[in-house]
């Protein structure tokens, strides 16, 4: 049921009308969230996609579920599988995609108010999108530390553990090193629920490559306020995207479905020379 009573921004459903609505100055503060489905085209499974999916294919780690790899109370007493996988998903070797320049093409438009990612691949920070523009809500590979004292781990001793597979222990008192990922059963930075409220102060929201399914984050788009365009460029539909007016559903790959943006806006060529220079 779309509520019909909400103002409504956009002239129609369309991502020509969110175009002109960008071309007309009606979008300052572009608000961005992002998920696994805008890396898969950089070699990156996702979660959740049925075959492709890193849930999918685990079971060489004989876990009791899945998203054991990723829960902090399972990592305590068996790191071993979340190390095989950190060996795979480590950063260096993956390649920003197109979607993730067409962010850091509205920075550097000064149209990105902010960007809030899932993601632990730090491609929107490689594709050049500006570190204080961006909420790392799952945390990153980035920094890691000892689980039990919480003393920082150096960098170089954490490449060179996880590229060889092994599992890094505290230099201090030998407990478990860990990346400062957000686990199933951990906080979210203090960092995301302190701007958390910025959904509110959003005039456009670019919805990418996420199921949404997993919360708090998931609670980020039904913050945003009536009026407000949501765009959701994803495979599928999610997160109840597509009952307000304003809503636009651009459903298939999300690279496609930017591309035929930046074509709308004219930034096309831009996009794709900002993306080969990278
Ligand atoms: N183009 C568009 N959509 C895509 C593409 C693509 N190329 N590839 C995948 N998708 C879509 C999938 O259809 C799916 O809807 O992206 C979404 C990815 O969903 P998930 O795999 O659940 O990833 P994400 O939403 O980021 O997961 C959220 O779950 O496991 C935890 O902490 C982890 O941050 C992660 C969180």
């Amino acid at each position: 049921v779309s509520d019909d009573t909400a103002p409504v921004t956009l002239r129609e459903r369309s991502l020509d009308a969110v175009a002109d609505h960008i071309q007309a100055g009606g979008a300052k503060n572009v608000l961005v969230m992002t998920g696994a489905g805008i890396s898969t085209a950089a070699g990156i499974p996702d979660f959740r996609s049925k075959d492709t999916g890193l849930y999918a294919n685990l079971a060489r780690l004989n876990l009791p579920y899945a998203e054991a790899v990723f829960d902090i109370g399972y990592f305590r007493d068996h790191p071993e599988p979340f190390y095989i996988l950190a060996q795979e998903l480590y950063p260096g070797k993956f390649y920003p995609t197109i979607s993730h320049v067409f962010i850091a093409l509205l920075a550097a438009k000064g149209l990105l108010f902010h960007l809030f990612t899932q993601n632990i691949d730090t491609l929107e920070r490689r594709a050049g999108v500006p570190g204080d523009k961006i909420v790392e809500a799952h945390g990153s590979f980035a920094t890691q530390r000892c689980i039990d004292c919480k003393t920082p781990y150096p960098d170089d001793k954490m490449h060179e553990h996880v590229l060889a597979g092994n599992v890094p222990r505290c230099e201090e008192c030998n407990g478990l090193v860990k990346p400062d990922i957000v686990f199933f059963g951990e906080a979210l930075p203090d960092e995301f629920r302190e701007k958390a409220h910025y959904a509110a102060a959003a005039d456009l929201v670019l919805i990418m490559g996420t199921s949404l399914s997993v919360h708090p984050f998931a609670g980020l788009p039904g913050m945003i306020r009536e009026g407000v365009p949501r765009v959701l460029f994803n495979m599928e539909r999610v997160g109840g995207l597509g009952a307000r007016s304003d809503d636009v559903l651009e459903l298939g790959d999300c690279d496609a479905g930017i591309r035929k943006l930046a074509d709308k806006l004219g930034w096309r060529d831009e996009l794709e020379s900002k993306w080969r220079e990278l």
